[in-house]
Protein backbone atom coordinates (compact mmCIF):
# COMPACT_ATOMS: atom_id res chain seq x y z
CA UNK A 1 0.00 0.00 0.00
CA UNK A 2 1.19 3.40 -1.34
CA UNK A 3 1.79 5.81 1.74
CA UNK A 4 0.20 9.40 0.58
CA UNK A 5 0.22 13.10 2.44
CA UNK A 6 -2.79 14.77 2.57
CA UNK A 7 -1.60 18.48 2.79
CA UNK A 8 -0.40 21.12 0.78
CA UNK A 9 2.14 22.59 3.19
CA UNK A 10 5.49 22.28 2.01
CA UNK A 11 6.85 22.15 5.18
CA UNK A 12 5.09 18.95 5.93
CA UNK A 13 5.87 17.36 2.79
CA UNK A 14 9.66 17.64 3.14
CA UNK A 15 9.71 16.50 6.70
CA UNK A 16 7.99 13.17 5.72
CA UNK A 17 9.35 13.23 2.16
CA UNK A 18 13.20 12.81 4.32
CA UNK A 19 11.77 9.32 5.79
CA UNK A 20 11.60 7.66 2.58
CA UNK A 21 8.06 6.68 2.66
CA UNK A 22 6.06 8.78 0.74
CA UNK A 23 4.75 8.01 -2.60
CA UNK A 24 2.46 10.81 -3.66
CA UNK A 25 0.23 13.66 -1.88
CA UNK A 26 -3.71 14.51 -1.87
CA UNK A 27 -4.51 18.02 -2.01
CA UNK A 28 -8.09 19.34 -1.81
CA UNK A 29 -9.73 22.89 -2.37
CA UNK A 30 -9.74 23.25 1.64
CA UNK A 31 -6.21 22.33 2.24
CA UNK A 32 -4.66 24.41 -0.60
CA UNK A 33 -6.61 27.79 1.02
CA UNK A 34 -5.39 26.68 4.47
CA UNK A 35 -1.99 28.03 2.52
CA UNK A 36 -2.98 31.39 1.82
CA UNK A 37 -0.75 31.54 -1.13
CA UNK A 38 -1.46 31.66 -5.00
CA UNK A 39 -2.75 27.86 -5.71
CA UNK A 40 -0.54 27.72 -9.10
CA UNK A 41 2.68 28.73 -7.38
CA UNK A 42 1.98 26.56 -4.24
CA UNK A 43 1.10 23.35 -6.66
CA UNK A 44 3.93 23.55 -8.50
CA UNK A 45 6.61 23.47 -5.70
CA UNK A 46 4.80 20.74 -4.21
CA UNK A 47 5.03 18.86 -7.45
CA UNK A 48 8.29 19.05 -7.87
CA UNK A 49 9.08 18.48 -4.29
CA UNK A 50 7.97 14.86 -4.28
CA UNK A 51 8.26 12.63 -7.47
CA UNK A 52 5.46 10.44 -6.68
CA UNK A 53 1.65 11.60 -7.41
CA UNK A 54 -0.22 14.56 -6.43
CA UNK A 55 -3.47 15.08 -7.09
CA UNK A 56 -4.64 18.99 -7.91
CA UNK A 57 -8.59 19.23 -7.45
CA UNK A 58 -10.92 21.02 -10.28
CA UNK A 59 -13.49 23.34 -8.79
CA UNK A 60 -15.78 24.11 -12.02
CA UNK A 61 -18.81 22.68 -10.87
CA UNK A 62 -19.90 22.04 -14.59
CA UNK A 63 -18.55 19.49 -16.78
CA UNK A 64 -17.43 21.49 -19.77
CA UNK A 65 -15.34 24.54 -17.56
CA UNK A 66 -14.28 21.65 -15.28
CA UNK A 67 -12.81 19.39 -18.14
CA UNK A 68 -10.91 22.11 -19.32
CA UNK A 69 -9.66 23.01 -15.91
CA UNK A 70 -8.58 19.39 -15.97
CA UNK A 71 -6.52 19.85 -18.71
CA UNK A 72 -4.60 22.75 -17.22
CA UNK A 73 -4.02 21.10 -13.92
CA UNK A 74 -2.80 17.86 -15.97
CA UNK A 75 -0.01 20.16 -17.49
CA UNK A 76 1.61 21.57 -15.01
CA UNK A 77 3.88 18.68 -13.82
CA UNK A 78 4.08 14.95 -14.98
CA UNK A 79 2.88 13.73 -11.71
CA UNK A 80 -0.14 15.77 -11.99
CA UNK A 81 -3.49 13.69 -10.62
CA UNK A 82 -6.45 15.26 -11.62
CA UNK A 83 -9.36 15.18 -8.83
CA UNK A 84 -13.41 15.59 -10.17
CA UNK A 85 -15.92 15.46 -7.62
CA UNK A 86 -18.23 12.16 -8.00
CA UNK A 87 -20.99 14.17 -9.36
CA UNK A 88 -22.64 13.65 -13.03
CA UNK A 89 -20.66 16.42 -14.64
CA UNK A 90 -17.31 15.19 -12.99
CA UNK A 91 -18.20 11.92 -14.07
CA UNK A 92 -18.90 13.46 -17.81
CA UNK A 93 -15.53 15.68 -17.19
CA UNK A 94 -13.43 12.98 -15.62
CA UNK A 95 -14.41 10.56 -18.66
CA UNK A 96 -13.30 12.92 -21.26
CA UNK A 97 -9.64 13.80 -19.12
CA UNK A 98 -9.35 9.72 -19.03
CA UNK A 99 -9.70 9.36 -22.96
CA UNK A 100 -7.14 12.43 -23.26
CA UNK A 101 -4.86 9.90 -21.42
CA UNK A 102 -4.88 12.00 -18.38
CA UNK A 103 -4.77 10.58 -14.86
CA UNK A 104 -8.22 11.52 -13.05
CA UNK A 105 -8.92 10.86 -9.13
CA UNK A 106 -12.43 10.51 -8.56
CA UNK A 107 -13.04 12.16 -4.88
CA UNK A 108 -16.00 12.56 -2.15
CA UNK A 109 -16.70 8.86 -2.70
CA UNK A 110 -19.20 7.74 -0.13
CA UNK A 111 -20.49 4.91 -1.02
CA UNK A 112 -19.63 1.22 -3.24
CA UNK A 113 -21.78 2.53 -5.98
CA UNK A 114 -20.16 5.54 -6.41
CA UNK A 115 -16.95 3.48 -6.16
CA UNK A 116 -17.92 1.50 -9.28
CA UNK A 117 -19.16 4.48 -11.59
CA UNK A 118 -15.47 5.81 -10.70
CA UNK A 119 -13.94 2.89 -12.03
CA UNK A 120 -16.53 2.55 -15.20
CA UNK A 121 -14.90 5.95 -16.52
CA UNK A 122 -11.06 3.95 -16.37
CA UNK A 123 -10.37 6.23 -13.24
CA UNK A 124 -6.20 6.06 -12.05
CA UNK A 125 -7.76 6.96 -8.55
CA UNK A 126 -10.90 6.58 -6.37
CA UNK A 127 -10.70 7.96 -2.94
CA UNK A 128 -13.60 6.77 -0.62
CA UNK A 129 -13.51 9.22 2.62
CA UNK A 130 -13.66 6.83 5.71
CA UNK A 131 -13.65 9.18 8.42
CA UNK A 132 -16.48 11.46 7.35
CA UNK A 133 -18.40 8.15 6.69
CA UNK A 134 -17.70 7.40 10.09
CA UNK A 135 -18.44 10.99 11.18
CA UNK A 136 -22.45 10.46 10.02
CA UNK A 137 -22.42 7.34 12.39
CA UNK A 138 -21.91 4.71 9.29
CA UNK A 139 -19.49 2.29 8.83
CA UNK A 140 -16.26 4.09 6.59
CA UNK A 141 -13.80 0.77 6.90
CA UNK A 142 -16.61 -1.44 5.78
CA UNK A 143 -17.42 0.70 3.27
CA UNK A 144 -13.78 0.40 2.01
CA UNK A 145 -13.58 -3.65 2.07
CA UNK A 146 -16.94 -3.49 0.22
CA UNK A 147 -14.99 -1.14 -2.55
CA UNK A 148 -11.92 -3.77 -2.58
CA UNK A 149 -14.16 -6.66 -2.82
CA UNK A 150 -15.90 -5.50 -5.70
CA UNK A 151 -12.90 -4.15 -7.70
CA UNK A 152 -11.30 -7.52 -7.26
CA UNK A 153 -14.30 -9.31 -8.14
CA UNK A 154 -14.89 -7.20 -11.21
CA UNK A 155 -11.16 -7.01 -11.77
CA UNK A 156 -11.65 -2.86 -12.20
CA UNK A 157 -7.62 -1.50 -12.74
CA UNK A 158 -8.45 1.63 -10.73
CA UNK A 159 -6.17 2.00 -7.62
CA UNK A 160 -8.72 2.28 -3.93
CA UNK A 161 -7.48 5.54 -1.83
CA UNK A 162 -8.46 5.30 1.18
CA UNK A 163 -8.64 9.12 2.47
CA UNK A 164 -10.41 10.76 5.01
CA UNK A 165 -8.37 9.03 7.73
CA UNK A 166 -8.19 10.14 10.93
CA UNK A 167 -5.56 7.67 13.08
CA UNK A 168 -3.18 4.92 12.43
CA UNK A 169 -5.68 2.33 13.09
CA UNK A 170 -7.41 3.71 9.86
CA UNK A 171 -4.26 3.05 8.07
CA UNK A 172 -3.72 -0.71 9.27
CA UNK A 173 -7.43 -1.37 8.81
CA UNK A 174 -7.08 0.10 4.81
CA UNK A 175 -3.71 -2.16 4.62
CA UNK A 176 -5.39 -5.27 5.64
CA UNK A 177 -8.67 -4.12 3.75
CA UNK A 178 -6.53 -4.26 0.37
CA UNK A 179 -6.39 -0.81 0.06
CA UNK A 180 -4.07 0.62 -2.83
CA UNK A 181 -3.07 3.86 -1.68
CA UNK A 182 -3.85 5.40 2.17
CA UNK A 183 -3.54 9.04 2.13
CA UNK A 184 -3.31 10.95 5.34
CA UNK A 185 -2.64 14.21 7.77
CA UNK A 186 0.86 14.52 9.08
CA UNK A 187 -0.40 14.06 12.41
CA UNK A 188 -1.59 10.84 11.29
CA UNK A 189 1.61 9.90 9.36
CA UNK A 190 3.88 11.31 12.48
CA UNK A 191 1.77 8.72 14.78
CA UNK A 192 2.75 5.78 12.36
CA UNK A 193 6.49 5.94 13.42
CA UNK A 194 5.78 6.44 17.52
CA UNK A 195 5.67 3.77 20.17
CA UNK A 196 6.31 3.97 23.73
CA UNK A 197 8.07 0.47 23.65
CA UNK A 198 10.70 2.01 20.88
CA UNK A 199 11.33 4.99 23.33
CA UNK A 200 12.00 2.86 26.20
CA UNK A 201 14.34 0.44 24.68
CA UNK A 202 16.02 3.44 22.92
CA UNK A 203 16.89 5.25 26.19
CA UNK A 204 18.01 2.06 27.88
CA UNK A 205 20.04 1.34 24.55
CA UNK A 206 21.83 4.47 24.75
CA UNK A 207 22.16 4.58 29.05
CA UNK A 208 24.10 1.36 28.05
CA UNK A 209 26.14 2.67 25.38
CA UNK A 210 27.05 5.87 27.89
CA UNK A 211 27.95 3.55 30.50
CA UNK A 212 30.31 1.30 28.50
CA UNK A 213 31.92 4.48 26.79
CA UNK A 214 32.74 5.87 30.61
CA UNK A 215 33.63 2.71 32.43
CA UNK A 216 36.27 2.55 29.21
CA UNK A 217 37.45 5.67 29.42
CA UNK A 218 38.05 5.28 33.58
CA UNK A 219 39.71 1.87 33.31
CA UNK A 220 42.11 3.47 30.83
C1 LIG B 1 -8.53 13.17 0.08
O1 LIG B 1 -8.06 13.31 -1.02
C2 LIG B 1 -9.08 14.28 0.86
O2 LIG B 1 -8.28 15.43 0.67
C3 LIG B 1 -9.08 14.04 2.34
O3 LIG B 1 -8.64 12.76 2.71
C4 LIG B 1 -10.26 14.55 3.08
O4 LIG B 1 -10.10 14.29 4.45
P1 LIG B 1 -10.87 15.06 5.62
O5 LIG B 1 -12.18 14.38 5.81
O6 LIG B 1 -9.97 14.90 6.81
O7 LIG B 1 -11.01 16.49 5.19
Amino acid sequence: MRLFLDTANLEEIREINRWGVLSGITTNPTLVSKENEDPEALWKEILAEVEGDVSLETTEPEADPMYKQGLHLAQMGPNAVVKVPMTPDGLEAGKRLVADGIRVNVTLVFSPAQAILAAEIGAYIVSPFLGRIDDVASDGMYALRQICEIYDIQGYDTNVLAASLRHPMHVVESAIAGADIATMPYDVFVKLVKHPLTDVGLQKFTQDWQALQRGLKGGA
